[in-house]
């Protein structure tokens, strides 16, 4: 087996490359400030001295799952879908469970676990923001995920909110109930750059929200550009790293970028946390979104009103007990994906993703969904749709027929999905630390057979959703009683 992943070794940092230092001006090559260069799949040197060990991929938990098939075989799980939720690195559930017997209040107790759980929710925000390459005045907030930080930064915001139609909608909704412009985004790279300037020149913007890649088909905008762009205009840039955090380094200093969002369920971390990261000045004097105890200097109560002098961020945005073992997991994340973020993961994705997007290609049938094919680089995600087949009997059939998770639907981006498939569903693959080569040509030679000969089971619609009939799976595996309904999402997704 050629597993990628074991070819994969530890490369030189861009800023350490001759000719490529964080002072550079911003170029499009200067967007490699979060993303690796793309020739990181060579083998180790041959100079015995500067031989460096491969360094290795992080294990995940779940890898190899055994999940039944309607014929009645058991295979191992090919998760395809972790762009949607990634399962939890093995170094993060250690974490997490060594943390447990320490389990107590943060912030609030004199007992020695709750020290030593304050003590780590703070050492948390130091390791993210080192993570993202914060500046030094930049604020850590911990939030439930990227959504939640997005809603709480709109209520931050003294001004207007721009973004793109390609958005997810986390980003195309957080400022509903404030000042905001969407904008269809242009074809290509350079027009969509161009957009930018004249909408940010031609009208006061106080933020522009932007996908660091997208959810659909992993695009990724030139970032540091993008921030040039829109702080020549006055503007700040909010970057949605949901997607790029778990397959790029995110470096804000080097990028310019003002704030930064992502979640712990995507970042490997899926213990219901997430974080927003930036700059002080708009979360130190915002109304909290969240009212309540910890995010307080003081309360009284005055003519039979409570009042409040609120405390600074990031305590004022972080009402009710903080998630401590949600912050630990991502700070656990985070240091288990630093060594690999640059170079070995982005080249582990690359090669594989070049693999799926090539045998895709080869499938009658099999349309791939692209906003940019211009954008300079993509992580491992890639959506379709397949002739005469709906994308949610695609799905269903992987599942149940190939033992292959992937998402179908219109991604929570309805708007793009609209352009890009006509409103229609679609199918998307989503590739990570632990997918292998295997994993890969058994989803191409699936969607092959499924586009050629249609699925080999019988399905029907329930409720919206394709389900094998009959379905003889044990879809209770934990002996929890749980209700079997149909899976995915009817739910507008
Ligand atoms: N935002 C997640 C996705 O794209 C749920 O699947």
């Amino acid at each position: 087996m050629s597993d990628v992943r074991t070819q994969a070794v530890r490369g030189p940092l861009c800023t350490e490359a001759p000719g490529c230092t964080a002072a550079e001006e911003p170029t499009r090559t200067a967007t490699t400030t979060i993303r690796a260069t793309a020739t990181s799949t060579t083998t180790p040197t041959t100079t015995p001295t500067r031989t460096q060990a491969p360094t290795p991929l992080p294990e995940l938990v779940g890898t190899g799952l055994p999940v039944p098939l309607v014929d009645g075989r058991t295979v191992p799980y090919a998760n395809l879908d972790l762009a949607a939720s990634a399962p939890a690195l093995r170094a993060v559930a250690d974490h997490v469970a060594e943390l447990l017997p320490y389990y107590s209040s943060v912030h609030r107790g004199a007992g020695y676990a709750s020290q030593v759980c304050t003590s780590v929710l703070e050492g948390a925000r130091e390791t993210v923001a080192r993570f993202v390459g914060a500046r030094a005045d930049d604020v850590v907030v911990f939030t439930r995920n990227t959504t939640d930080a997005l809603n709480l930064l709109a209520g931050a915001v003294p001004g207007a909110t721009l973004c793109l139609d390609v958005e997810h909608h986390a980003t195309l909704l957080a400022w509903r109930d404030t000042d905001h412009r969407v904008l269809r985004a242009p074809d290509t790279v350079d027009e969509t750059l161009e957009l930018l300037r004249d909408a940010l020149t031609a009208e006061p913007t106080a933020l522009l929200a932007v996908t660091g890649a997208s959810n659909v088909t992993g695009e990724i905008l030139p970032i540091d550009e993008i921030c040039a762009i829109a702080h020549a205009a006055g503007t700040r840039v909010v970057l949605d790293a949901a997607q790029l955090a778990p397959h790029r380094r995110v470096d804000i200093a080097a990028s310019g970028v003002d704030y930064v969002v992502l979640s712990g369920h995507k970042l490997y971390a899926p213990y219901g946390a997430g974080a927003l990261i930036g700059r002080r000045d708009w979360l130190d004097v915002a109304t909290p979104y969240l009212a309540g105890g910890g995010a307080v200097r003081s309360v009284g109560v005055a003519d039979r009103t409570a009042e409040v002098s609120w405390a600074p961020a990031p305590h004022r945005h972080e009402a009710g007990t903080p998630n401590v073992l949600g912050a630990a997991a991502i700070a656990a994340a985070c240091r288990a994906l630093d060594p690999v973020i640059d170079e070995v993961a982005p080249a582990h994705e690359r090669a594989l993703l070049a693999r799926l997007v090539d045998g895709l290609s080869g499938i009658t049938g099999v349309r791939p969904l692209r906003i940019w094919a211009d954008a300079p680089d993509r992580v491992a995600v890639a959506s379709f749709t397949v002739a005469d087949v709906p994308a949610g009997l695609v799905a269903t059939a992987l599942s149940a027929e190939h033992g292959i998770g992937v998402r179908d639907g219109r991604f929570c981006a309805h708007p793009l999905l609209a352009r890009l498939a006509g409103g229609a569903d679609a199918v998307r693959v989503s590739l990570g630390l632990n997918t292998t080569v295997e994993d890969v040509d058994g989803l191409v030679a699936a969607v092959r057979a499924i586009a050629t000969s249609g699925p080999e089971w019988d399905y029907r619609e329930v409720d919206g959703r394709w389900t094998p009939t009959p379905d003889p799976r044990d879809l209770d595996p934990l002996r929890l009683g749980a209700v079997a309904g149909p899976g995915g999402a009817a739910c507008g997704h």
